[in-house]
């Protein structure tokens, strides 16, 4: 793999995706990894990362000199291209000018390299304090800024390259190029990882994982999950019984769709737990969200408990037993709980709702090294169909939290026609991949007076809360187009009984959250 060496940036993981949207495979790795650690896992390059440091503070992070010298083609971005220039004898200043956000980068007349086929002045994103004033003997200076006398170097026969800004970033223009050029041109790899082969390496790893051992794999109805199951059902078949809790709170058409199109596009077991009723007593006449909450995911233990009770006795008269758990991890979970190595499975329980610590299975995790959007091309490449694969994030516990006040059948099923006019609408406007989800809420403690016909109504209303969202941790509202919104709010006040208002949510997050509960 291209490792990249993590100096306690956000943009190590940027850096993976960017180099991995290059079809090469890189993985990240924590920078107290040491020299030798990091060569016994046979890099094919190595990035160092840009991360909050100067390299004149206490205890900042260092760069062995001996990294420099294995024959590893490596590339230093920012703090990463400031620890190397001071690890080879080059000069880091406290020049006094911070440079932040675009800055023009000028090439030095004749010095290609990295930055061939690149302006010779280009718009680069820049985030430090100190700069490198001298090059490491040996380096060739490619490019400057008014902040950084030397912006990017290289030395050819070395394999050695680094720029000072943050070529990861879509800001910087040519980013990508300058990227690809470390890749193929400097380290002289190969653009070889591919979907295809992400299958086919799965597929392998999974069968000598189970051999002739048998599976059970959670469906959500999310996107995760579904590829998941997917991929070790193309491994290992009918060893797999998957797992599929209807509790009464998805969304029109939702239970179908796992039911039917995930089944079909791949032949996978399914064993469906009809819950509705256990979920919806529980709920009765529960208006608090954290209590909803609270009772959904315990009552979704016990039906997945209750499922996996079923198929393990059915298991065990055939003679083999249950031992493996599939789940739908994926590369960011792995990271943010410490590098994947060691004990990063906790996190992970909470992809299928939240499973007892106690569970004596094995893990599969055929997605532990995959970024969302490789996730989703693995599941098209897998034949699963665009509405699974491209599908908005749906919480967990559906609908009960869409239902402002208590949850009940008759709720439910108003809320579900609502939504269902609101998403039809929403596709039929091609806006799908323009908000990141929109949830549409029921009121159902809230009634207003309406004329409808040549009577009164006294109804309830449907909030739409439209967003936009890089992952869900901020938000805003998405401005959607009036006749879109007149189109749904038409229809949803003449369609569904007991709708006579809709209102649309303004409010970005913070300060509120993206759900009403
Ligand atoms: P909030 O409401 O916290 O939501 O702004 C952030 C994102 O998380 C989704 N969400 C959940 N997903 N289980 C889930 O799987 C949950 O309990 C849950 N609660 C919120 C929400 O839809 C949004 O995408």
């Amino acid at each position: 793999p291209v490792l990249v060496v993590d100096y306690g940036a956000q943009y190590a993981q940027l850096i993976a995706r960017r180099v991995r949207e290059a079809n090469v495979y890189s993985e990240i790795v924590p920078h107290t990894l040491t020299t030798e650690q990091i060569l016994a896992k046979k890099p094919a390059a190595i990035i160092l990362s840009g991360g909050p440091s100067s390299v004149y503070a206490d205890g900042a992070p260092r760069v062995g000199a001996d990294l420099f010298e294995a024959g590893v083609p490596v590339f230093g971005i920012c703090y990463g291209f400031q620890a190397m220039a001071n690890a080879l004898g080059g000069t880091v200043a406290r020049t006094g000018l911070r440079e932040y956000g675009a800055t023009d980068a000028t090439a030095t007349a004749g010095a290609k390299s990295i930055l061939a086929g690149i302006p010779d002045h280009q718009n680069v994103w820049m985030s430090h304090g100190d700069a490198v004033s001298s090059a490491p003997e040996g380096f060739e200076v490619l490019a400057s800024t008014a902040g950084a006398p030397v912006a990017a170097f290289a030395n050819e026969a070395k394999r050695l390259f680094g720029v000072q800004w943050h070529p990861e970033v879509k800001h910087s223009n040519f980013g990508q190029k300058v990227l690809e050029n470390f890749l193929f041109e400097g380290a002289g790899l190969k653009p070889d990882w591919t979907t295809g082969n992400i299958v086919e390496e799965q597929v392998q790893r999974i069968r000598e994982q189970v051999g002739t051992g048998r599976a059970i794999c959670g469906l959500s109805g999310g996107v995760d999950s579904a590829v998941a199951a997917a991929l070790v059902q193309r491994a290992i078949g009918d060893q797999l019984t998957c797992v599929f809790v209807n509790h009464g709170l998805l969304r029109e058409g939702e239970a179908e769709q796992v039911e039917k199109d995930f089944v079909a596009a791949t032949g996978a077991k399914l064993y469906v737990a009809d819950e509705q009723e256990r979920f919806l007593s529980a709920l009765e006449g529960v208006t608090d969200p954290e209590t909803k909450r609270k009772i959904i995911g315990r009552e979704f233990i016990r039906a997945f408990e209750a499922a996996e009770a079923a198929i393990m006795a059915e298991a065990a008269e055939t003679g083999e037993p249950v031992r493996f758990l599939v789940q739908g991890t994926l590369y960011p979970d792995v990271v943010e709980s410490g590098g994947g190595e060691g004990a990063a499975n906790i996190k992970s329980h909470h992809n299928v709702g939240g499973l007892p610590e106690d569970m004596q299975f094995e893990l599969i995790e055929p997605l532990r090294t995959l970024f969302k959007d490789e996730v989703r091309a693995v599941g098209a490449q897998l034949g699963l169909p665009a509405e699974i694969v491209q599908r908005q994030p749906f919480p967990g516990p559906g609908l009960g939290i869409r239902i402002i006040g208590a949850v009940n059948e008759e709720r439910l099923e108003l809320l579900r026609k609502a939504d269902a006019i609101a998403r039809a609408e929403l596709t039929a406007a091609g806006l799908d991949n323009d908000v990141w989800q929109m949830p549409v809420v029921l009121l159902a403690d809230v009634r207003s007076v309406g004329v409808q016909g040549d009577g009164r109504t006294y109804g309830h209303p449907i909030v739409l809360r439209p967003v936009s969202s890089e992952d869900a941790m901020t938000a805003d509202w998405s401005r959607l187009p009036y006749d879109l919104l007149a189109r749904v709010s038409n229809r949803i006040t003449n369609e569904v009984d007991g709708v006579n208002r809709v209102v649309l949510d303004v409010t970005s997050k913070p300060p509120g959250t993206i759900e009403w509960e």
